[in-house]
Formats: structure tokens, C-alpha cells, sequence
């Protein structure tokens, strides 16, 4: 049974766009009046609507002036937590930092004594609902990472909540370990706690089928370069693929990323020159989390820099309870690009289908036949209003896997 939904106004079809380096307005794929055709999870053909017309069994006929996008992915985010960081916000805004907060064992550590204090079933409760609100504003695939249990019982509780709020939600949800987030109270030494990690968690995300993906916080006062490298390299080697928290206050983790053949390395405010050439050489996909510069009232990662040195760039919330509460990847996304100059297609890139490169996913964030058929369409005539109202219009459409789930 094929599908036909339109006419849209505009199609951003993204069908041919590159994914390393500057984006001009022409790699937007724009189809006016146009239509998607769908056959189950699928889409089979794209194109002007009127041509489309004799291949439909049923027609969703649009009647508003509407612009049709690939449903948004957030390949970066930390929404599986308990209790609130909102004390942390106040010291900070008091003058404390970020790091004196963490080397005082609050910070990360305090959302680790609240998340250990949840139920399995209130995280997935929690988990749900955030995922909801964001496939609400669009967003239908959503890494969601580990980071705040630090035991192997734990670290397996969240993860185990993160795939049965996958099971009650439309949005695809992709697990991520974070066990490498900071060295828990109970061990000494950061070393031990990364062995013992390697020994007893990892086979259990296998057996349990919990993730295929592996995460570190590299940085000072969470895991050295030294310490990341090994660690990485032991994920790998257990057939995990890798993605590493890099250069959020110094730089090191970029190229210990890149050496480890990371699919990501995300952050970045702290990337030299240097780091940048490297990364641009690499498949490694830069993925910028201006939600958390914004949280912490820092400059945003070089984002133009890292375009035009030829990197692929991705563009994720890092939605969490300590640096970036707001989780808003629109506004987000709207905001980074009019502080970096970024292009319209640039910002559209760094959430579609360049995000679905940082999850070596190849299925979405394009509207092209053979991908799924992850759609939302805003309540506007011209592309242009949904940056430049600074992501505060909300699709009011969204279809997930062809089925409508919005609107
Ligand atoms: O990506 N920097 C490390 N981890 C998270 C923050 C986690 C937290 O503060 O709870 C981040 O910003
Ligand atoms: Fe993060």
C-alpha cells in the first residue's frame, strides 16, 4: 500500500548533500509543491506532487502552507537522570565553576546519588517523558547515554531503563555507555575503576544486548589522555564502537579520539588549530553541544572553524541535568548559527543526516527514497522562518517509521 503526503510548500530533501565541510543553500535539495510517497517504514519516491499522484493507493492531503523536513536527530544526550542539578546553577552563577563544583563531589556526583536513589522503573518514566517532549519538537532519533550509576549494577539500570522507555515511545532511542563519565567515590584509583569496568561491565552489555556503543569523559578531574586511550582501545578490541566527551575545558581528547578511530568526538570549546587539522583529516564527526555552552555561560565551540577546515559537523544538546538542562534543539541550533554564521543548510545538516553519521547510522536525516520515512513538517511557507524565528516554531506534523505520531 503506497502513501502519498503533500503537497508541501518546500521539501528540504538533503538527498545529495556531502558530509564533510561548508554547506551552501544549493545542497538543501529544495522540491517545491512537492510530495513523498511511502510504503510501510520506507519512503519510495520523492518529488513533485502532482507527478506522484498516479502511484498512490491513499492520499494525506496537506492544506496549509507547510515545509517538510527529515525528522531531527540528537546524537548526544544525557536525559536519564534523577532529581535536579538546580543548586549547581546557583553556586555557578554565584562564581563557582563547573569543575570546582565536581572536585567537591558535587556536580556529576550528586546527580549519581540521585539517579542511584531512582528505581529502574521511575528512570524509564523520566527517560519517556523526555523523549516525548522532544519528539514533540521534532526530534525522532535520540542517543541517550548512560554516565550517572558508576557500578556495573547501575550503569546495566539505566540502560536497562533507557531500552524499555525505546519499547513505549515512537522515537528511536540509541544506548550509549558512559561508565567513563567520572571515577565513583568507592574506588581510589582511576585505572582500577576503568579495568574493573572493562572486566565485569562489558560483558554484560553484550550478553544483555544493552549497547554497542562506548563513551569517556576525557578531561581533567574525569580521565586522562593516557587512561582514555587504553580504554578505548579496549572497547574496541571487545567490538564496541567509540565516541569520546573531548576538549570541553582542555584540549587532548580530540586526538585521542581520532587515534582510537572514534565515530565522534563531541564538545570541543577547547579545540586548538591543530586539533581542528586533525580532525578534519579523520572520519571522526565533530559534534558541537552549544546547549552546554550555554549552560555554563561559555564562548561556543568553533564551529565555522571546523567547517571550513573540511569536518563534519554535528549539532546535539547534551541535554543532562548539570551543563545543559534546557534541551532545546531547534533553539539550540538556531542560536549556535547565528553566533557562528553558519548557513541554513549547514544548521539542517548538523541535525539530520550529518548527527546520523555520529551514530553510524545510514538509514535517516535525508528525505530520499530508501530512507526511512522520519518526517516533520512546519506550519510555515519558507524555509528561512524556521532559523530565523531562532527555533521557536515547533513542526506541528511528525511522522515516525510513516506513522503520524504528531498532529
Ligand atoms: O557532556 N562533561 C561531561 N558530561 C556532561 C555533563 C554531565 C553533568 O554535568 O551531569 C556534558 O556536559
Ligand atoms: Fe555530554
Amino acid at each position: 500500500m503506497k502513501r502519498l503526503i503533500g503537497p508541501f510548500k518546500e521539501i528540504i530533501t538533503l538527498s545529495e548533500a556531502v558530509h564533510k565541510g561548508p554547506l551552501t543553500e544549493d545542497a538543501l535539495g529544495l522540491i517545491e509543491q512537492g510530495g513523498v510517497l511511502i510504503e510501510d517504514e520506507v519512503i519510495v519516491e520523492v518529488g513533485e506532487f502532482e507527478n506522484l499522484k498516479k502511484q498512490a493507493d491513499i492520499i494525506d492531503r496537506i492544506k496549509e502552507d507547510q515545509v517538510l523536513l527529515p525528522g531531527l536527530i540528537d546524537s548526544h544526550t544525557h536525559i536519564c537522570f534523577g532529581g535536579s542539578r538546580a543548586g549547581d546553577y546557583a553556586q555557578r552563577v554565584a562564581g563557582k565553576t563547573y569543575q570546582e563544583i565536581l572536585k567537591n563531589g558535587g556536580g556529576i556526583h550528586d546527580s549519581v546519588n540521585k539517579t542511584r536513589a531512582a528505581s529502574q522503573e521511575e528512570l524509564t518514566d523520566l527517560v519517556k517523558a523526555r523523549a516525548k517532549r522532544h519528539l514533540l519538537e521534532g526530534v525522532t532519533t535520540i542517543e541517550v547515554k548512560s554516565g550517572y550509576g558508576l557500578s556495573v549494577q547501575e550503569e546495566i539500570k539505566m540502560l536497562q531503563a533507557i531500552k524499555s522507555a525505546n519499547q513505549k515511545i515512537p522515537a528511536d532511542l540509541i544506548t550509549t555507555c558512559l561508565a567513563a563519565h567520572v571515577c565513583p567515590k568507592e574506588f581510589d584509583s582511576h585505572e582500577d575503576y576503568l579495568n574493573h569496568v572493562v572486566e565485569h561491565l562489558f560483558p554484560e552489555l553484550k550478553k544483555q544486548e544493552l549497547t554497542n556503543r562506548i563513551d569517556i569523559f576525557t578531561e581533567d578531574g574525569a580521565f586522562d589522555t593516557k587512561l582514555s586511550a587504553k580504554y578505548l582501545a579496549q572497547a574496541k578490541e571487545a567490538g564496541f564502537e567509540i565516541t569520546v566527551h573531548a576538549d570541553q575545558f582542555t584540549s587532548g581528547g580530540t586526538r585521542v579520539a581520532v587515534e582510537a578511530g572514534a565515530l565522534s568526538a563531541d564538545h570541543l570549546e577547547a579545540t586548538s588549530d591543530e586539533d581542528v587539522r586533525i580532525l578534519a583529516g579523520s572520519e571522526t564527526v565533530a559534534t558541537v553541544l552549544p546547549g552546554a555552552s550555554m549552560g555554563l555561560g561559555m564562548h561556543y565551540s568553533p564551529a565555522r572553524k571546523l567547517l571550513d577546515a573540511g569536518c563534519c559537523l554535528a549539532i546535539a544538546t547534551d541535554w543532562n541535568p548539570g551543563s545543559a538542562p534546557m534541551g532545546d534543539l531547534l533553539v539550540q541550533t538556531a542560536l549556535l548559527g547565528a553566533a557562528e554564521k553558519l548557513s541554513i543548510t549547514e544548521c539542517v545538516a548538523g541535525i539530520t543526516y550529518r548527527a546520523a553519521k555520529a551514530l553510524n547510522l545510514s538509514d535517516r536525516g535525508r528525505i530520499k527514497a530508501g530512507q526511512l520515512a522520519d518526517l516533520i513538517a512546519f506550519p510555515v511557507g519558507d524555509h528561512r522562518e524556521i532559523f530565523y524565528q531562532q527555533g521557536k516554531i515547533k513542526p506541528n506534523k511528525v511522522w515516525k517509521k510513516g506513522v503520524s505520531v504528531v498532529g
